[in-house]
């Protein structure tokens, strides 16, 4: 199959732009987290299938494949890394995928697999826009990524995704149920009852060996838009 491979990559002089303006430093969590996927992406499938029992990606593409009936719906697996969603996505039949990452090197392993036929180097933060226009994406999929934004990035996926369109993404367990933790707690039912998306099921399912999360899966509402 032919793809059109595509990295849309903003520079790192970019990237400070953006951040200064949204009154983040580049030593930012942002930076600390692209420079630990880049160290790790190389190791990062054999790790995380092999050694740490790493089940959610293909949980996550069978809970979509509950909601999304048509194979060439245009999917965009945000927080993509090296494909392993992807992967799985492209097993259940669906042909029309998209990549998005903040760490460059881990979707260069991504590449290499054939699944995606656009890739975008990008930040999902909450302050900062991604680089996507809104309304385009049938589906969103977001595996293993949330915790780190925050659920303030939950607002630019159901942005870039059509009314009616499904998001489908893992949120820990323990982080959930962390005491000290807040932003989830608030902002979840916030969006849920601003009826910007209607929450389909949360059922907790297995992420890795000895970890569960909830594997959240939205209806996007765009109302008049
Ligand atoms: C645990 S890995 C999950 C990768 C893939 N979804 C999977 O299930 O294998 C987390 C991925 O999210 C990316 N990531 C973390 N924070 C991000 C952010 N704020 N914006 C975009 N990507 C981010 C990391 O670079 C990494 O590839």
């Amino acid at each position: 199959m032919e793809h059109e491979q595509k990295m849309a990559q903003k520079s790192k002089t970019d990237w400070e732009r953006d951040w200064e303006s949204a009154g983040l430093s580049p030593c930012s969590p942002h930076e600390k987290t692209r420079n630990h996927y880049s160290k790790w992406a190389t190791r990062y499938d054999k790790e995380l299938t092999d050694n740490m029992g790493y089940v959610a990606p293909k949980i996550a593409a069978e809970t979509l494949r509950k909601w999304v009936k048509v194979k060439d719906a245009r999917i965009l697996d945000a927080g993509a890394g090296t494909g392993l969603v992807g992967e799985c996505l492209q097993q259940l039949g669906y042909n029309n995928l998209d990549a998005l990452d903040i760490c460059p090197e881990m979707l260069e392993i991504a590449e290499k697999k054939g699944v995606y036929r656009n890739m975008y180097v990008d930040i999902l933060s909450g302050p900062i826009p991604i680089q996507l226009p809104s309304n385009q994406y049938d589906a969103v999929v977001c595996v293993g990524v949330i915790e780190q934004p925050g659920p303030a990035a939950l607002d630019e996926l159901i942005r870039i995704t059509k009314h009616n369109g499904i998001i489908v993404f893992t949120l820990r367990v323990d982080i959930a149920e962390d005491p000290d933790e807040v932003d989830f707690k608030q902002t979840l039912p916030k969006i849920e009852s601003e009826h910007k998306v209607i929450l389909l099921a949360k059922p907790r399912t297995a992420y890795r060996d000895l970890t569960d999360c909830f594997m959240y899966t939205y209806r996007v509402l765009k109302g008049t838009e």
